[in-house]
């Protein structure tokens, strides 16, 4: 039996699907069951990851869990408390989802904040494995109205070269490590197969959908004052500018893994392949 937190969200909403096509039987959380997918094997558990009380019975029976939350700025008390619980009711393995950069030094708050539950996790005593993704393509759809409507993408990351992965290809990787052996004590960096600048990104979203698209580059303070008119935590702003900077500067943000193809024997999602797959939404249908 494996608990799935994060079940509804991008990387969580395609693990629940692909464990269920496997005959995983899985008890998947959200807060909120009503909009939840009936599937195979998986049963919907309505928790809190706040509220401990409300995960006394999530883990009962259970040996494993994939632990992941939202970019918030409760992500560590979350996962502390779903540790705890797991702990308590004897679950022996976490597949814990974790971010590319994760560090006590980090500039990003979540970067930190991922450090911080990953030691809390590697002392508790339950056999542990980590995921660290680089940025997801999924971000992209996030933003494609504004994509559609004014044919701009921004960013703050000047012309640094990321190699963007498809949140598909993390829940593939959860998958496969959740169900195979030899994947304990490892911690796995996750990249998509090449590093993209977003004028790549901006030339690859025009020859897609035929309109023409243009990588509007945006000053750290530009992309600020952005965030903050869309109502962004003060967390979420120095996150994002910390990391922008860092994607600035090249160097290791760059470097593409090869952790997907040894671990799923075949390569990673391209940008191409996510963009055809999501055409419409970045023309605005
Ligand atoms: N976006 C990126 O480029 C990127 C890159 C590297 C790492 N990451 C990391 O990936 C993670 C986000 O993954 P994602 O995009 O797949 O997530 P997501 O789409 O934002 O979904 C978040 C999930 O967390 C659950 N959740 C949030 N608060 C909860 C609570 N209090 N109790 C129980 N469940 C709760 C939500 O469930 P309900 O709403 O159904 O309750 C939902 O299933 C973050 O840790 C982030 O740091 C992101």
């Amino acid at each position: 039996m494996i608990v799935v937190t994060g079940a509804t969200g991008h990387i969580g909403g395609e693990l629940v699907r692909l464990l269920s096509d496997k005959g995983v039987t899985l008890r998947a959380v959200t807060r909120d069951p009503r909009r939840t997918p009936p599937l195979p094997g998986v049963a919907w558990v309505q928790a809190d990851l706040r509220d401990a009380r409300s995960l006394r019975d999530v883990f009962l029976g259970a040996e494993t869990m994939f632990l992941l939350t939202s970019n918030a700025e409760d992500m560590g008390t979350l996962q502390r408390n779903a540790i705890e619980a797991a702990g308590s009711a004897g679950v022996a393995y976490v597949v814990k989802g974790s971010a590319l950069g994760a560090s006590s030094r980090s500039r990003s708050p979540i970067g930190r904040s991922h450090h911080e539950v990953e030691t809390v996790l590697q002392g508790s005593g339950m056999a542990w494995t980590i995921l660290r993704p680089h940025v997801f393509m999924q971000n992209l759809l996030d933003a494609a109205p504004t994509i559609a409507r004014e044919g701009t993408v921004r960013a703050a990351s000047g012309d640094g070269k990321i190699p963007f992965i498809d949140a598909r290809d993390i829940a593939a990787v959860a998958a496969a490590v959740l169900t195979t052996p030899g994947h304990q004590s490892r911690k796995y960096v996750l990249t998509g197969p090449e590093a993209l600048s977003y004028g790549d990104v901006a030339r690859i979203l025009s020859e897609a959908t035929g309109r023409r698209v243009e990588y509007a580059a945006e000053s750290a303070e530009g992309a600020e004052a952005r965030l903050v008119a869309e109502g962004a935590s003060r967390w979420m702003i120095e996150s994002a500018l910390a990391l922008a900077a860092y994607q600035r500067e090249g160097g290791p943000t760059a470097v593409v893994s090869p952790a997907v193809k040894e671990i799923l024997g075949r390569p990673p999602r391209s940008f191409r392949e996510f963009v055809r797959d999501h055409v419409s939404a970045f023309r605005g249908a």
